[in-house]
């Protein structure tokens, strides 16, 4: 290794795929591979590299991947990190799915996400049969069980990669054996304490990004599949949150995301660490970040504290996510939830007085077992009374595993009855909240080129609403005041208004 470059083995941020050479240069692919996790992952992305270059000589032509990515935004943000890699190591991304490498990042939080993968999994067969140099590989969630590795054993043959989600960042090591062998690598682990954050990523968005705070979960929600194939909440050292945080708005990023399934339970696990209100008051510092947001917060540990940093701090977003999952005291309980109808509500109002802007939004399941039709009469109570200005309602699916599976199950007509009663009251509301703004001028940040409708760009405002306003491609990742002109239930047509700000 160069004797004037320190490579980032304890305390580091992401390497920007820009310093990737840099990196390389350091390592001499003479020795052994390093013990050191950061170091031998470099190692082997630097074989890979050449691997990929003689590869590419020989065909004539780029190697291309593709990664699919299912499920929250923590996945979104590992499959930064797996693109990362796989550029790093040589590879040119494709928006089609005949890739030289295509990568499944899956979710398996219900049984669609399942299904799914699967689907997409066995159109992709197809391309393997006219590019036999075609590799195919399956990380995430859903290969941390043991059943669904089997069936893609057995009926997805032409797998040549499978990994879990605690070992991911093994991926360099894993990508050079099935491009340099010719045989299958399958390796799950059931747990990891190594928080491994330093290799390569490629982040999707120049102007936003998410930042992990904690990995896993301990609540064991009894529906939830998630603290299984996650593991245990492990925090992350607020410095280098923090680190990472002031790194991405140097490099440009105006709005961060703080990650983590509980993340107001973050840093109850570290011996002397900070708590998520005093971490959330501290990256709010940060010079030049003009939006913080957090997701997702659970309403247990939703204290005063958080509602007071939020309040004080403007570029904290007017938007907070409180998954309410059963307005019915009874099923809270079951859920394993540890809060009634009555301190949710509370907590509401209280939120309410404190930031009247904040949007609230929720996740509601519907159809959990042993929930009656009364019981789902408390959560349109709760909907009404809280006048949430969105919600994302979930059918119950069983999770092999978790105790709720082992319940008697509520029929599935009657689920899908109960889901229409409850779809329809969040739709009314959110059409309620939503039309609340309608005239007014607010702070957009523009995110993308509209698909839709010709000439147009959708932002996004602090509170989270969607905007659709006339404009183009080089608005994106700009601020602008926009004018909400036209309320479409959930979302706006609005027009820029002023300069961008
Ligand atoms: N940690 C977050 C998100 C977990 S998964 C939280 O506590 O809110 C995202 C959402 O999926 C959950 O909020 C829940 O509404 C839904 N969900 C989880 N397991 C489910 C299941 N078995 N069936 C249906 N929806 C489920
Ligand atoms: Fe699942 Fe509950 Fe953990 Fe959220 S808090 S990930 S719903 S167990
Ligand atoms: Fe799905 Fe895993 Fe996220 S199960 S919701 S991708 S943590």
């Amino acid at each position: 290794m160069k004797k004037d470059f320190q490579l980032p083995v304890k305390k580091p941020a992401l390497i920007d795929l820009g310093r990737i050479d840099e990196v390389l240069e350091g390592i001499d692919l003479s020795q052994d591979p390093p013990e050191d996790e950061h170091l031998r992952q470099y190692y082997f992305i630097k074989k890979t590299r050449m691997l990929a270059d003689s590869l590419k000589a020989d065909r004539g032509r780029d190697l291309t991947f593709h990664v699919n990515t299912f499920g929250c935004q923590m996945n979104a943000k590992d499959s930064e990190k797996l693109s990362g890699v796989l550029k790093a190591s040589g590879f040119t991304e494709t928006e089609e799915e005949d890739a030289d490498f295509v990568l499944f990042n899956t979710c398996t939080v219900r049984d669609n996400a399942d299904q799914r993968v699967f689907g997409r999994l066995g159109r992709i067969s197809h391309f393997k049969k006219a590019n036999r140099d075609m590799k195919i590989g399956i990380c995430g969630c859903m290969m941390q069980e043991a059943s669904n590795v089997e069936k893609i054993k057995k009926s997805y043959p032409f797998v040549d990669l499978i990994f879990g989600t605690h070992n991911i960042y093994r991926f360099a090591e894993y990508l050079f054996q099935v491009m340099s062998e010719d045989r299958k690598v399958i390796q799950i682990w059931d747990k990891t304490d190594q928080v491994v954050e330093d290799l390569p990523s490629d982040r999707k968005f120049s102007f936003k990004a998410g930042v992990n705070i904690s990995f896993g979960c301990n609540n064991f929600c009894t529906y939830c599949i998630v603290p299984y194939v996650r593991g245990r909440e492990r925090s992350r050292d607020a410095r280098e949150i923090l680190q990472e945080c002031e790194r991405l708005v140097k490099d440009g990023v105006s709005e961060i995301m703080l990650l983590g399934q509980n993340v107001n339970s973050y840093g109850h696990d570290l011996e002397d660490g900070i708590t998520f209100p005093e971490l959330l008051e501290e990256a709010a510092h940060i010079e030049g970040l003009k939006r913080l947001r957090f997701m997702t917060p659970h309403p247990k540990d939703f204290s005063e504290e958080l509602i007071q940093v939020i309040k004080r701090n403007p570029n904290v977003t007017r938007h907070i996510h409180l998954p309410l999952q059963s307005g019915s005291t009874r099923i809270i309980k079951k859920m394993n939830r540890h809060y009634t109808k009555d301190q949710y509500i509370a907590l509401v109002r209280h939120i309410r007085e404190e930031i009247p802007d904040a949007a609230i939004t929720t996740d509601i399941i519907v159809g959990f077992p042993g929930e009656t039709p009364e019981d789902v009469d408390d959560t349109i109570d709760v909907i009404r009374r809280a006048q949430f200005d969105n919600a994302f309602t979930f059918i119950y699916s069983i999770r092999r595993g978790t105790p709720a599976a082992g319940w008697e199950q509520v029929p599935e007509e009657e689920k899908k009855t109960q889901f229409g009663r409850v779809l329809k009251e969040v739709q009314e509301s959110a059409r309620r909240q939503s039309e609340k703004l309608q005239g007014k001028t607010m702070t957009g940040l523009v995110e993308e080129v509209n698909t839709q409708t010709q000439g147009y760009v959708t932002a996004r405002l602090s509170n989270n609403m969607i905007v659709h306003v006339p404009g183009d491609a080089s608005m994106i990742g700009s601020f602008y005041p926009i004018h909400l002109e036209e309320c479409r239930g959930f979302y706006y047509f609005g027009t820029v208004c002023g300069d961008r700000c």
